[in-house]
């Protein structure tokens, strides 16, 4: 895949950093690791992954570890930032300048905006953001998209909702932001007043003439949507307690919300959830936020091998 080999070395902060037709040939490979067991499996043996996780993780680490693991690569990293020198006021720069010296590739997850493009910055060595903050979630996104396609067999021509907290939610903005480089989509964005898209996000696409509106209502919105993208309220990124409890439950998935969507709607959710999809709504055929978890492993493992110039 002679696309591919063009990621070797390079740092992926948000989803721009990826041409299109580079998304397209890492969810061709994804899709042949998923399929041919063992594709890949020695790839990257000798290599080292440093995970370095600011903000706590369960998918995103575990699936970027599991996924150096299968090529045949190893990891060393922190899960939590109490036990690294950040605990001790180490700057950010130098975390990432030791890290760099020490592994061949470098997943972080931060709180801080903008963290990522400064730790690409620093370092002698590709980073991949596992997330800054309220900012962007790009591997996420290769996730939700690659879902998208497996489950609706392309991304074009579809409408997609989305319903939380789309102000706080970086899956939201990066998503967004990639899904406006597809043929004929529309995005509805659901959320309470407090809770809408950022502005920049907004002119984003309006600039790129995406067709888009803002409501209130999931119920009324459900009929018009091919995928549901849930998303938990962002409790970490509110500056009062109030305000959280205030708007949490606001939108919650149930049997009876599902009654209102399409018979081939897919239903995603970056998770972890809290409320927000009942559980009994898992074992409807149209929820696919377990599966999509799943497929961020086989495109985390498709990212890392091109990243470190052993994809083929
Ligand atoms: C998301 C995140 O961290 O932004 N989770 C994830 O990576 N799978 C969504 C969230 O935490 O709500």
């Amino acid at each position: 895949m002679p696309l591919l080999s063009e990621l070797k070395g390079r740092s992926l902060v948000e989803p721009d950093d990826l041409s299109l037709d580079e998304m397209e040939s890492l969810f061709t490979l994804a899709e042949k690791i998923e399929k041919k067991e063992g594709h890949l499996k020695e790839s990257c043996r000798g290599k080292l992954l440093a995970s370095l996780f600011f903000e706590p993780s369960t998918r995103t680490r575990l699936s970027f570890e599991a996924a150096m693991l299968r090529l045949g690569g190893s990891c060393l990293g922190f899960a939590e930032p109490g036990s690294s020198s950040a605990a001790k006021g180490e700057s950010l720069a130098d975390t990432i300048r030791m890290a760099a010296s020490y592994a061949d590739v470098i997943v972080m997850r931060n709180p801080k905006e903008g963290s990522a493009l400064l730790a690409a910055r620093y370092s002698s060595v590709p980073v991949v953001n596992a997330g800054d903050g309220g900012h962007h979630h790009p591997t996420q996104t290769l996730t939700d998209l690659l879902t998208i396609k497996r489950l609706l067999g392309n991304i074009g021509n579809i409408t997609v909702g989305f319903c939380g907290d789309l102000k706080f939610g970086r899956t939201v903005h990066s998503l967004s932001k990639a899904l406006s480089r597809y043929k004929n989509i529309k995005m509805l964005f659901i959320s309470p007043k407090e809770l809408m898209l950022p502005e920049y996000i907004k002119s984003f696409l309006i600039k790129n003439n995406i067709e888009f509106e803002e409501r209130e209502n999931l119920e009324k919105s459900m009929p018009e949507l091919d995928v549901l993208y849930m998303t938990r309220v962002q409790r970490e990124r509110f500056f009062n307690e109030d305000d959280y409890i205030r708007l949490k439950d606001t939108y919650v998935l149930n049997t009876e919300k599902m009654a209102y969507g399409r018979e081939k709607l897919v239903v995603l959710h970056p998770l972890p959830r809290v409320n927000e999809i009942s559980v009994e709504v898992d074992s409807d055929p149209r929820a696919a936020y377990f599966s999509q978890a799943k497929y961020g492993m086989y495109v985390r493992m498709a990212l890392l091998a091109s990243i470190l110039g052993a994809a083929c």
